[in-house]
């Protein structure tokens, strides 16, 4: 692949996965690299682990806030509405919010989640282990996460569906499948949520409860509430958060040990390394293509002038393929350590929710190789056509069915 042919604002380039091959290229050749197709006025794109860990670490140069997080380009409405999710601030704001919404993933919160989260996977294993094949995706990936998330939240059981129908809108909006490849479905889905949000604060006001909502709700820092707004904004970036990037590590953890079945035998025979391996999955899906940071005034990177307002891009799925970074990186190995990938990003924005995703992806994979260990595909999977999401939307597989 030559430097010229390489796009990273089109989705097409990543239809058949990260584009390794591309990463690579930019990696030893330009690892600035302006992509100059990016929308309004293009993007620098990093592809090093040690030039994303630089940047991730000077929020006073560079902003989550300037310009979002993303590449898109907003509205006046939609840059005033997406300043109020925690990805998009910078310190000192960033600093009090997340201290605030800390609050919410205590250990008091979190703690009781291992039993409950292992109840959710049996259950959700009982539904599909005597049929002997399933989409792997729908039926085990996606449910974990949105369950735990929706439970966390107290979201009641017969709305949860509709809560994961719009965050697929929100997020998927360059596949057709589930955006109607339209930026416009992903807004009003976003719409939904907040309107969601709102009734179930005012619900959580009425009548407090023992769960997330009513935490965050009640929590405060230096005599400051979280506003309204302030709420909404965050049960919305939960859910995205929280469901899309859990379930493609799932999914993409599962097609790794189905393609390296090896390192599935090593973790059957000896389980001590579920953690090790959550973490060697993490890195090797990295479900969180890249994130976005802006200059805030006129700077340079690698000795190259970075203009103010320019938009620079984190591509955290080749910064964890860095081999100047990681020993033999293009190997998936359960049993990788140390480990210190930038799946879960680095800095003041690093991932909240890191914890709770390690938990629900090691009690999947303790649960499922232990009822239906010779998972295997039985037809291609499907991936989500996005530069943004890694994703895997359908992967049909074949297994032993459970005797009970
Ligand atoms: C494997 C699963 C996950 C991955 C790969 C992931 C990845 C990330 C990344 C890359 C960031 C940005 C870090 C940065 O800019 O330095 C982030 C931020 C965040 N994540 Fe996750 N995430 C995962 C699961 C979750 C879960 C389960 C939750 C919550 C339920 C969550 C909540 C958040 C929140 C709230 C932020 C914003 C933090 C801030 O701005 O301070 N994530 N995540």
């Amino acid at each position: 692949m030559r430097l010229a042919d390489i796009d990273l604002s089109n989705p097409d380039l990543f239809a058949a996965g990260p584009p390794h091959e591309a990463f690579r290229v930019l990696r030893r050749e330009a690892p600035l690299f302006w992509n100059g197709n990016g929308g309004s006025d293009g993007f620098w794109a990093l592809t090093r682990y040690r030039d994303i860990w630089n940047v991730s670490l000077d929020p006073k140069t560079f902003s989550n806030a300037r310009r979002g997080t993303i590449l898109r380009d907003w509205n006046e409405e939609e840059a005033a509405s997406n300043a109020t999710i925690m990805l998009n601030m910078d310190p000192p704001r960033h600093t009090k919010y997340r201290r605030l919404v800390n609050l919410g993933f205590s250990p008091k919160i979190t703690n009781r989640l291992e039993h409950r989260m292992r109840e959710i996977t049996n259950r959700i294993i009982d539904k599909i282990a005597a049929r002997g094949e399933c989409d792997f995706v729908t039926d085990v990936a996606a449910e974990l996460p949105l369950q735990v998330i929706v439970e966390m939240m107290g979201v009641p059981t017969e709305d949860r569906h509709q809560i994961f129908d719009w965050s697929n809108t929100m997020i998927g909006f360059d596949d057709p499948e589930y955006g109607n490849g339209s930026n416009e479905a992903g807004k009003a889905a976003a719409a939904q949520i907040y309107m969601y949000a709102h009734e179930l604060a005012t619900e959580h006001r009425r009548c407090p409860r023992d769960d997330m909502v009513s935490v965050l709700l009640e929590a405060e820092v230096e005599g400051e509430k979280l506003s309204e707004i302030d709420f909404n904004s965050f049960f919305l970036l939960l859910l995205v958060a929280g469901n899309e990037t859990t379930r493609n590590t799932i999914s993409g953890g599962m097609l790794a040990l189905i393609e390296h079945p090896e390192e599935r035998a090593r973790l059957l025979r000896d389980p001590s390394l579920f953690p090790t391996a959550v973490d060697e999955m993490v890195r090797w899906v990295s479900p969180v293509m890249y994130f976005v940071r802006t200059a805030m005034h006129d700077t340079e990177i690698l000795g190259q002038p970075v203009r103010e307002n320019q938009r620079v891009t984190l591509w955290y799925g080749s910064a964890n393929r860095d081999e100047e970074h990681f020993a033999d990186p293009d190997r998936f190995d359960v049993g990788r350590h140390p480990n210190d990938h930038l799946g879960f990003g680095i800095g003041p924005h690093f991932c909240l929710g890191s914890n709770l995703a390690r938990l629900e992806i090691r009690i999947m994979f303790e649960e499922l190789l232990r009822r239906l260990p010779d998972i295997e595909l039985a037809a291609p999977p499907t991936r989500l056509r996005s530069n943004f999401i890694g994703g895997v939307k359908h992967m049909p597989v074949r297994f032993t069915p459970e005797r009970r």
